[in-house]
């Protein structure tokens, strides 16, 4: 299992940073059966040392004259070994299309840094739900071939169910199973059969370590993107624990 804690814009200080990081590193250490990767913001990433992989939550196409961003280059010269894409906070906030996910891949996967694609779509309506998503993959993956993408993850994240930590409806697991199964098919039409089968799905949206076990057994979920329960340290390590 991959599980993949998404600090997004938190902690509020380096000091608490590096303290929850600290706790988890040393709560996940004897847990050999999932791959644990943090993304914490840009500025704390550099700072928190090797005890566990780390990832960023996001990354400019490119170095040079560009104010205010970060190249894939630059991760990867402090040791980042994932980026998260396309999340649908970005989408939503910043106004993030596909075709700036496209160049960024391009440039992630240039890098040698592994993608973490997220689609997603605040539609309830399934049929809609995945016309986006199709949409999302397809432009997203454009112009790459399968060669290049056997390190890319993707996320299954339904926008109704992230951080519905305090209420508020979380999808069900047969929902994330369908969700993976949808875009392994699409997966499919773009790689081929055997690379398909083994890209890993995670699944996003309200995970923490009441609910991991039923969504990491779903078919075709290879692991969980986890938000707000993975700033306590105690609960992402139950999780991981659970995965
Ligand atoms: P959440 O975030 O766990 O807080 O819902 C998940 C995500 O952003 O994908």
């Amino acid at each position: 299992m991959l599980i993949v804690a998404n600090w997004k814009c938190n902690p509020k200080s380096l000091a608490e940073a590096k303290k929850l990081f600290n706790s988890v590193a040393k709560g996940v250490k004897n847990i050999k059966k999932a791959e644990v990767v943090i993304c914490p913001p840009f500025l704390y990433i550099a700072s928190l040392g090797s005890g566990l992989k780390l990832g960023a939550q996001d990354c400019f196409c490119c170095g040079g004259p560009f104010t205010g961003e970060i190249s894939p280059l630059m991760l990867k010269s402090i040791g980042v070994k994932y980026v998260i894409l396309g999340h649908s906070e970005r989408r939503e906030i910043l106004k993030e299309t596909d075709e700036i996910v496209n160049r960024k891949l391009k440039a992630v996967l240039r890098a040698g840094l592994k993608p973490i694609l997220c689609v997603s779509s605040k539609s309830k309506n399934q049929k809609q739900e995945f016309k986006e998503i199709k949409k999302q993959l397809e432009r997203a993956l454009s112009g790459i071939n399968k060669n290049e993408v056997k390190n890319l993850v993707v996320v299954y994240e339904p926008v109704w169910a992230i951080s519905t930590t305090k209420g508020g409806k979380i999808a069900t697991p047969k929902q994330a199973e369908q969700g993976a199964a949808f875009i392994r098919e699409n997966l499919l039409k773009l790689f081929g059969k055997n690379l398909s089968q083994k890209l890993r799905i995670l699944y996003g949206g309200s995970v923490n370590s009441r609910n991991i076990q039923e969504f990491v057994a779903a078919d075709g979920i290879n692991g969980a993107l986890i938000g707000a329960a993975s700033l306590n340290a105690k609960d992402f390590i139950e999780s991981v624990r659970k995965s």
